[in-house]
């Protein structure tokens, strides 16, 4: 969108202005991103996270100077008194809860035949369980306010599979699955629910690729590049706004044209 129109430019600003947004593991990358995009869309931020407190405040800051309202809250998302616990802190806090983004993510990578229980276990819980815990959390004042917007970060992992993520595979396969059902379950309640995809994402959980990895994973995208958080942002925007209503159980691939 041209931002430098002031009629384009106040609808931009506008698009999420009055809603309240959870994002869970908001203290960084993706997460990050989301979260400064929906306040400068207009929305205030509830910025969950589960470790380095300090990062989560400092995304707070930036929030609060783009004139958004924005709180933090600890909470391992894989427990279910956590999560049930981030939902009431945030509607404690504003009042309400319009959006969600569960965006909490880890890997623990290896080999199907070395693949430790515990490496399995870890990531299903935080991936998977930790979606759903905060999605039945949030459920209730959603269907109540008879408006919700749900996005689960999912992956291209999800969509094709990867040599050493069989765990991350089928979180991220499982999630869009479960974004299927709840979509189903909550349409008549006038909640979306919709997965993202993204592609490889320039953050701290890929920057220990190595630089020739990151030159071949470029030569499968179309764009010929690794994507930026923002972007992943942009789309969740996106699908958040009125123009996202009548999106729903959807998977939307934003990988820079790798999944062809
Ligand atoms: P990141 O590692 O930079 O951020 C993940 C965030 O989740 C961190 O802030 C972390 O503290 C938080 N987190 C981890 N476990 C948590 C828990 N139990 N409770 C609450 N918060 C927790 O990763 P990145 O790249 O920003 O990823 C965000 C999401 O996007 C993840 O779900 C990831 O799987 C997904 N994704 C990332 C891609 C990439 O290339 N970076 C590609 C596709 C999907």
């Amino acid at each position: 969108m041209d931002k430098s129109s002031p009629k384009e430019f106040e609808f931009f600003n506008a698009i999420l202005k009055g809603r309240v947004a959870v994002v869970t593991g908001a203290s960084r990358g993706i997460g990050r991103a989301v979260a400064k995009a929906m306040a400068s869309a207009g929305a205030d931020v509830m910025i969950n996270y589960v470790a380095r407190a300090e990062n989560a405040l400092a995304v707070a800051e930036e929030i609060a100077a783009m004139g958004r309202k924005a709180e933090v809250c600890r909470a391992n998302v894989a427990r279910p008194e956590e999560a049930n616990h981030l939902i009431d802190a945030a509607l404690s806090s504003f009042g309400r809860i319009d959006i969600l983004v569960n965006n909490a993510g880890i890997t623990r990578d290896g080999l199907l035949l070395r693949m430790k229980d515990e490496d399995w276990d870890a990531v299903i819980e935080v991936n998977l369980k930790g979606a759903f815990n905060c999605t039945r959390a949030v459920a209730k004042p959603m269907v109540k306010a008879r408006w919700g917007r749900i996005i689960n970060i999912s992956s291209v992992i999800g969509l094709m599979g990867n040599a050493g993520q069989a765990n991350y595979a089928a979180a991220k396969a499982g999630l869009i699955g479960f974004t299927k059902a709840v979509a189903r379950e909550l349409g008549p309640r006038n909640i979306t629910v919709n997965a993202v995809a993204p592609g490889f994402i320039l953050t701290e959980m890929t920057a220990g690729l190595p630089e020739e990895v990151k030159q071949r994973l470029s030569e499968r995208i179309a764009l010929g590049r690794l994507g930026e958080p923002e972007e992943v942002a942009d789309v969740v925007v996106f699908l958040c706004g009125e123009a996202g209503r009548y999106i729903s159980g959807q998977v939307l691939s934003v990988d820079g044209g790798m999944l062809l």
